[in-house]
């Protein structure tokens, strides 16, 4: 046996006992000859003694010992001294009195130091995804894979237990539009033709349901060749699930059950009632699809009253068909004009071409730049419909209704950053529901599916939808939302071949477009289609929101860089030309 314990595990109960330990020396201390070792592996440390009155020619070996060295030893637990316990380690009551060491592997002097606590630890991310097998020795990175490791397990357990069948769905498949691009595969057999790795199961699943699986799910592997983030990488991994005869309420139902048994049982925290918000709603009081909730700061709409003052930014806004819209930000009277310059050039960001700013004194006393352009009622009125309050700071931004939003959303957020809001102990959950279906694209100057191609419209806007109003028709699409970040999002789907066909008319797709990219997909409907829909959910943002992280790339093993590459085994790299022959691929470089 190599080892009778780990290093997590001992106890005072263990004293007097012999144990066989295994592990990497995390640390090693020389005090006055006798030398003290920090024994590392997943489960914890342990603290193992040299001393050379007790066996000197193991005290000689322990002595060419280094960091990340792997070790074994053998030797009797014990107490340490009273005075010298260690809080902060599972095994800081006791440590053991080493008489037999045998060095299993020497290592290098390790270009990361893995001991380091994480905010210690400094190096850039590209040395430590080159060396991310060292990376991973950190216990704190170690602990969100074990983390999510639990969740995948206790999450299979509840799609079984609810009577999901887990199916796998094919890696090389056939493009499905998702609105990223696609990452390719040459087929050597198919001179000329490719594969697209899927950015979702979303076809397979949705055929599955025509097959009568009734309930799938699959933590499946997905891949999206888009602009990387902290919150995206190029592969990742969706919870995925779809079901057959349900509506939007029974798909949302069934996530209400997993937060709770699942999310709210790993985490421990209390959830109840998780809120469904409207789409259009949570644009206007949050100016977001993805509403942080864990602070309140809502956002109103100003546009009846601004229609009437003199101030030309906020008249000409609204009679451009434009809004106007206000937060009462509180506690912020006495902001700097270096932090609402500050502010004004974080809201251009966004698109919008300023930013008001009143004051709230005493007796509710608004105070501005602008004050020449408004009467005192008006500026009362515009306190008064913002809920703003002595010792506030309105900001109002006027402007097409997206940029008034979104910037507004954005605001929102910076001011509860500045101000502390963001208790990142807190879980605030939301739906947000009746999504629009199309949103008109500027870049392709045309209407494109929100969600995607195959989402159902809301029952009572089939109509609309059917004689061409793209604009004011709503999907019966869902976003699950936690602290401001979508996890997850799903729909009901078209089973009606018809509908299906009609809304790829809309998007602009021909005949023969749909034929060639969707036809295997639409002939399947034309057999018998159930009423179906589903959801999925981004395990990788799930777990780290959860843990109140914004990169979901400590909990991903081996992540890519924000180049969407990998530092450690340099891909993508270029391949043998063979390779490219056999696969009838030339590239063309850019210049
Ligand atoms: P959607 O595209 O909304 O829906 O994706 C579902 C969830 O996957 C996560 N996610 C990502 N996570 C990390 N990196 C990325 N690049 C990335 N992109 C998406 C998000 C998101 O909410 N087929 C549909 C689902 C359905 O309709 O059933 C789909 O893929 O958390
Ligand atoms: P200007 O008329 O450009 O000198 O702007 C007068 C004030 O209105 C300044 O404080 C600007 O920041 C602000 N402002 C200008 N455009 C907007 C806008 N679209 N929304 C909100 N405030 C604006």
């Amino acid at each position: 046996m190599k080892r009778t314990h780990n290093c997590g595990e001992l106890r005072k109960g263990d004293v007097k006992k012999t144990v066989t330990l295994c592990g990497w020396v995390d640390r090693r201390r020389d005090l006055g000859g006798v030398i003290f070792v920090d024994l590392r592996d997943k489960y914890g440390k342990t603290q193992i003694v040299f001393n050379p009155e007790w066996n000197a020619e193991v005290h000689k070996l322990a002595d060419t010992l280094r960091n990340e060295f792997v070790i074994q030893v053998t030797g009797e637990v014990q107490n340490r001294p009273s005075g010298m316990e260690n809080e902060k380690i599972s095994t800081g009551d006791i440590d053991v009195k080493i008489n037999e060491l045998v060095i299993l592997n020497k290592a290098e002097t390790p270009p990361l130091e893995i001991n380091n606590a994480k905010e210690e630890s400094k190096e850039n991310d590209d040395l430590r995804l080159r060396y991310r097998y060292l990376d991973l020795r950190r216990p704190w990175i170690q602990k969100n894979l074990m983390l999510k490791s639990r969740f995948l397990g206790e999450a299979h357990a509840f799609f079984r237990k609810n009577g999901f069948e887990e199916i796998e769905t094919p890696v090389l498949c056939k493009s499905t539009p998702e609105g990223a691009r696609d990452y390719i595969v040459p087929s050597r057999v198919n001179p000329g033709k490719f594969y697209a790795l899927p950015q979702s199961p979303q076809q397979y699943k949705q055929l599955l349901m025509i097959a009568g699986m009734d309930r799938y799910y699959q933590i499946a592997k997905c891949f999206r060749d888009e602009d990387l983030r902290a919150d995206r990488q190029p592969e990742f991994t969706q919870i995925d699930l779809e079901m057959s005869f349900v509506n939007q309420d029974d798909v949302m139902e069934l996530l209400d059950g997993f937060v709770k048994e699942v999310l709210a049982h790993i985490w421990e925290f209390e959830i109840g009632e998780i809120p469904r918000i409207k789409y259009a709603d949570a644009m206007l009081t949050y100016g977001s699809d993805k509403p942080d909730l864990r602070f309140d700061l809502p956002i109103f709409d100003v546009s009846d009253i601004a229609a009437n003052v003199d101030f030309a930014v906020f008249k000409n806004a609204v009679a451009n068909h434009g809004v106007v819209r206000g937060l009462a930000a509180k506690g912020c009277v006495d902001f700097t004009r270096k932090q609402i310059d500050d502010l004004t050039e974080f809201v251009g960001r966004y698109g919008s071409k300023g930013l008001v700013w009143m004051r709230v004194k005493d007796n509710h006393e608004v105070e501005t730049q602008v004050a020449k352009f408004f009467t005192k009622e008006q500026l009362e009125a515009l306190r008064n419909a913002i809920q703003g309050k002595t010792g506030d700071m309105l900001f109002f931004i006027a402007g097409s209704e997206k940029i008034a939003a979104t910037a507004m959303g954005h605001l929102r957020l910076e001011i509860a950053r500045i101000k502390g809001l963001m208790d990142p102990k807190l879980r605030k959950f939301a739906w947000i529901t009746e999504f629009p279906m199309f949103e008109y694209s500027e870049t392709e100057k045309r209407y494109m599916s929100m969600h995607h191609p195959f989402t159902s419209p809301l029952p009572e806007h089939l109509d609309m939808m059917l004689g061409g109003n793209l604009k004011d028709c709503n999907a019966q699409a869902y976003d699950l939302v936690l602290n401001g970040v979508e996890i997850g999002g799903g729909s009901v789907r078209i089973h009606n071949p018809e509908v299906q066909e009609k809304v790829f008319r809309l998007l602009g797709l021909s005949e023969e477009q749909v034929k060639q990219k969707f036809g295997f997909f639409v002939d399947a409907f034309k057999f018998g289609a159930p009423p179906h829909g589903g959801l999925a959910l981004g395990l990788d943002r799930v777990v780290a929101t959860l843990e109140g992280q914004d990169s979901i790339r400590d909990f991903i093993a081996f992540p890519k860089n924000t180049s969407a590459s990998s530092p450690m085994d340099q891909s993508p790299s270029e391949v043998d030309p063979i390779q490219l022959l056999e696969t009838h691929i030339s590239s063309i470089l850019p210049p």
